[in-house]
């Protein structure tokens, strides 16, 4: 009898989400993507409804995780890179339009599916390049035989395991068993995996973020133990990898100049901003390589 691969299709809907709140970011095909999916008003009533600071933190959250994402991989020259919950994210058409990138962007099924009519459609209409190089492939991340047989796709050469906005819904065990299945596919291949999902814990409740999601958003993120499932600290999460055979090659760092939506906080009170300015860091991008 096989055993069932668990997914967490319930996570699913949060791609969705995500890509509404990178609609008013100049993140590549975020707007456009938005547009096929949720018609061209969707995006202006998220717009409208940007009126509390922790709104406007949210999208600047969001993409300053998608920029370190592109800062990480513009540290690592490799060119063989796949993509593992990438929900409506639209890296891999961005990144493809370099013809030496062979890059597979990989979701669960049924969002891949959903996703690949979309990619047909922004590559018609908004790129002036071949996509051939572009795979879209359905992964569940905890099969590790699927995960192998798709990296076998690659050319020769070294490869990049890239995700954002996935470990948080995971156990400890469950984390434990992707550092698995990544370290036996960098121990073949070489390369990296660049993660931006360093969240630690909140130390505190912090009024600046408290509408920072709405009382659904509140609610999903208790339902999937979203804060249970980060670790107390950064040195905790490196603990952690360095258990697993990992240990970090580059942190990265991302200017403010990088993040477009940075425009919303125009009209936020110096004061208010100094208070942002001196919050604590809640996440970070690491580049990780397995120890040798
Ligand atoms: C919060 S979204 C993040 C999407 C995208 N990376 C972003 O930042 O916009 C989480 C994604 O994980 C995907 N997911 C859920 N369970 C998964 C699994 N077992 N394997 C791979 N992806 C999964 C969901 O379908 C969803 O697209």
């Amino acid at each position: 009898m096989t055993m069932k691969i668990p997914s967490f299709d319930s996570i699913s809907p949060t791609a969705k989400y995500l890509l509404l709140n990178k609609a008013l970011t100049t993140i590549p095909f975020a707007k456009e993507a938005a547009g096929i999916i949720f018609g061209e008003n969707s995006i202006k009533y998220v717009q409208e409804r940007l009126t509390s600071l922790g709104s406007i933190l949210r999208i600047l959250h969001f993409e300053m995780r998608y920029r370190s994402v592109d800062n990480a991989l513009s540290n690592i020259d490799i060119k063989n890179i796949l993509e593992f919950s990438s929900g409506f994210s639209f890296r891999g058409l961005d990144i493809c339009k370099d013809p030496g990138v062979c890059y597979i962007d990989t979701d669960l099924p049924q969002i891949i599916e959903k996703k690949n009519i979309i990619i047909q459609e922004l590559s018609k209409r908004f790129c002036n390049y071949p996509i051939d190089n572009l795979f879209m492939r359905a992964l569940n991340i905890l099969d590790d035989n699927a995960f192998t047989k798709l990296i076998s796709l690659f050319p020769a050469g070294p490869i990049a395991i890239v995700n954002e906005g996935f470990l948080m819904y995971l156990d400890e065990g469950q984390k434990q068993k992707i550092c698995k299945i990544i370290y036996n596919l960098l121990s073949i291949r070489g390369g990296y995996w660049i993660t931006a999902d360093i969240y630690r814990k909140k130390n505190k409740e912090d009024p600046i973020i408290e509408d920072f999601f709405d009382d659904h958003g509140k609610q999903f993120l208790k339902e999937h133990r979203v804060d249970e499932n980060r670790f107390e600290s950064f040195e905790a999460w490196e603990a952690f990898f360095k258990n697993c055979g990992f240990e970090i090659y580059k942190k990265i760092e991302t200017s403010s100049s990088q993040i477009s939506s940075i425009k919303f906080l125009a009209k936020v009170p110096r004061d208010k901003l100094e208070e942002i300015k001196r919050r604590k860091r809640i996440r970070e991008t690491w580049i990780l390589k397995i120890n040798d």
